[in-house]
């Protein structure tokens, strides 16, 4: 960290590709980069925070083109939700840009002509891949096949299932057209090379002494010995920044990173302060794109005479089931769909992310843990510590008592937040957490211990002063605690009518003031609740439900071929059995006449319709929807229902007709 010194200060947070909805795995930049910079500001630093939207690259082609719609409108889209989404969370950048703004091809521009005039950029002619159908080259996404150098499924530029590496046009071998399934040719092309390979001298040395996490200097050290090639940084696409001279664009993964400065210029005229003089740049990623961070960026940033990052703090991926996120393959939890859209506070998510685990560390996501989390540590611990104090203190003396705080209770609290600092000087967020955590912990132990409920009435005096310390810790609780979970907190303070809320206040005693009915910070998660995300999400992982997130249909008007349509094998069956799966109060077991099949299929209808008014019914069914397991039972099928009001409603047919009748 930062504190001693007093130069310019910018944190940064890996830009969201505007290309698609925000799950759980982006988080793990996001909410702890922003406890960070919260946490700065209480320790009365003044962090520049900034990011913005990834609006270039083939992936935001390929879908704009898919929903009918151009890349502006579809980035635009996406930018306009990731700003609500991030407002939504309490994640408070200073300044958030987007990449396709007027500054960033500006500062794009700019750079790459430094970068040509210090020599560090070639041309050279190519090999690329070149799909004879749709006549035309297939940058990045447009192509796939199988990786160089492992073997697996790779998609133009990354091998996202085996190594991880990124790909060079060229390295994908048995190179398909992604728009229409053709095999593509390889033809030859004039682009335009940085030479990465230069830097490899600098990039040793510059490893040795970058700040951050050791996650990321040693992956990135082990590419700088092992293999540095130089990088082709031009596309022969019309969606991006023109690369001067020519009619090809610059590669999105070089006016991505300089969206870090253009973004700074966006927010204040002093931008060069942070960028050409001696500062300190930390910029918080996940760990899949150390090597653009640690490697390719320094290296960029040092040949057109820039200032380097001080700084990579890189997380562990987020996983659900040991699996890295994938949208096609349903391992994935939506922040809208899964959380928000359920009702859970933002907060109970943030502390969960930051607390859950060391920040280098993989985070399987798991519905058990959250729901544990919140009802044993938040509300059990944290939430109950502040609500039987400060309920206590309303009902027994009306305000907070005038008192005098023990030393002990001081000292304990400023203990508490040496060891906050110090985990946050090695972004060990968990460590920050449990810090806080145990000061509450503590507060229990102490409340109880004391019996104030006894006291109170053999010793009102002595009582009081028990009191004001259980108070001077929710107040130390309200104050350190605020940049994990900052709405939260800011109600407790409230109550207590705190003014100043910098870290040093946590020490300062608490004033004598009135004290209103309190509210409870937290509430209990029902635990049906959290079986039902389960199912909901072990549904999705076995294919039950690729369904895309409801915001991405609404992105633009979206339309399916004929063709998929066909794909479903819809019909109309008729119920036979029903009843309840048991331990669920949503689920049912449902048997199905399909002309001459039987089928058993589960439908989550429990609440909607008694099982026995189903037996005897016509109603219609996707037959081939792949076989999932819900709550331990096999479903081979998937119930068609109007959704209204909360309710299902089933679709039935107008009149009688034999089960298994096709629809169409
Ligand atoms: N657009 C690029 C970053 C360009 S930075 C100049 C990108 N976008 S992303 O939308 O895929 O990811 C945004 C951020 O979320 C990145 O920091 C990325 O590392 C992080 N994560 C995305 N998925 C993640 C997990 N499953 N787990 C942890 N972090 C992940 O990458
Ligand atoms: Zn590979």
């Amino acid at each position: 960290m930062t504190s001693v010194t007093n130069r310019p200060l910018l944190v940064t947070c890996g830009l969201p590709y505007a290309n698609g909805p925000c799950h759980i795995g982006h988080l793990r930049t996001y909410i702890p980069a922003d406890i960070y910079v919260r946490c700065l500001k209480k320790l009365r630093q003044s962090p520049l925070f900034v990011c913005g939207s990834d609006t270039h690259g083939t992936p935001i082609v390929i879908n704009a083109e898919q929903q009918g719609t151009t890349p502006e409108k579809f980035a635009a889209y996406y930018h306009r939700y990731w700003k609500d989404t991030f407002k939504a969370l309490s994640v408070d950048f200073s300044h958030y840009g987007n990449t396709d703004a007027p500054t960033n091809y500006f500062r794009t521009q700019e750079i790459v002509k430094a970068l040509q005039e210090n020599g560090y950029i070639y041309p050279l002619v190519i090999r690329l891949a070149y799909c004879p159908e749709c006549d035309r080259f297939l940058p990045d996404r447009y192509v796939e096949g199988v990786c160089l150098f492992c073997g697996m499924p790779a998609r133009g530029d990354e091998c996202d299932q085996g190594c991880g590496r990124h790909l060079e046009p060229g390295e994908v071998v048995d190179p398909k057209c992604k728009t229409c399934g053709a095999s593509a040719e390889y033809r030859e092309e004039k682009h335009f090379f940085f030479k990465l390979s230069a830097f490899k001298d600098f990039l040793s040395t510059y490893l040795e002494t970058l700040g951050g996490t050791a996650n990321a200097r040693n992956y990135a050290r082990e590419w700088v010995t092992n293999e540095l090639k130089d990088w082709c940084i031009t596309r022969n696409l019309s969606w991006g920044v023109p690369f001067p001279g020519t009619d090809l664009v610059v590669y999105v993964w070089v006016d991505a990173p300089i969206g870090y400065v253009s973004f700074t210029e966006e927010a204040t005229s002093t931008w060069e302060d942070y960028w050409k003089k001696e500062s300190n740049i930390i910029h918080f990623i996940g760990g899949d794109i150390i090597y653009h961070h640690a490697v390719f960026w320094p290296a960029l940033l040092k040949g057109a005479n820039y200032t380097t990052p001080a700084a990579v703090v890189a997380s562990g991926m987020v996983k659900v089931d040991g699996e890295t996120f994938s949208k096609s393959r349903g391992h994935v939890v939506w922040v809208d769909d899964d959380y928000l859209d359920h009702g859970f506070h933002p907060d109970l998510l943030r502390y969960y992310l930051a607390g859950y685990t060391s920040h280098t560390k993989e985070l399987n996501f798991s519905w058990k843990v959250f729901g544990e989390k919140v009802n044993r540590e938040l509300v059990g611990s944290l939430g109950n510590f502040i609500y039987r104090t400060l309920l206590f203190a309303y009902k027994n003396f009306g305000r907070v008592p005038e008192a005098p705080v023990d030393g002990a209770i001081i000292e304990r609290i400023a203990a508490t937040r040496e060891k906050m600092v110090s985990a946050l000087k090695e972004y060990e967020f968990k460590k920050l957490v449990d810090a806080a955590m145990s000061l509450s912990d503590f507060g229990n132990a102490y409340f109880q211990s004391k019996e104030l409920w006894n006291l109170v009435k053999s010793d009102k005096a002595a009582c009081a002063r028990e009191v004001k310390n259980c108070i001077q810790l929710v107040k130390a609780l309200a104050v350190l605690l605020e940049p994990v979970m900052p709405s939260t907190m800011r109600r407790v303070q409230a109550q207590l009518g705190l003014t100043s809320t910098y870290f040093s206040d946590a020490t300062v005693e608490v004033e004598p003031l009135r004290l209103s009915q309190p509210a409870l910070p937290f509430t209990k998660i029902d635990e049906k609740k959290i079986v039902e995300l389960e199912i909901t999400l072990g549904r999705r992982m076995a294919g039950g439900s690729q369904k895309a997130p409801a915001n991405e249909a609404r992105a633009t008007e979206a339309t399916v071929e004929l063709e998929d349509f066909k794909k479903m094998d819809l019909r109309i069956a008729r119920i036979v059995e029903a009843e309840t799966v048991k331990k669920s109060d949503k689920l049912l077991r449902i048997t199905l006449q399909l002309g001459d099949e039987t089928r058993q299929i589960v439908a989550g209808i429990a609440r909607d319709y008694p099982p026995e008014e189903l037996i005897g019914t016509d109603v219609l069914v996707l037959a081939n929807v792949r076989p999932a397991n819900l709550m331990g039972v096999e479903s081979h099928g998937m119930l068609l229902a109007a959704e209204y009001e909360g309710r299902a409603v089933l679709i039935r047919p107008s009149q009688k007709v034999p089960s298994g009748t096709r629809i169409r």
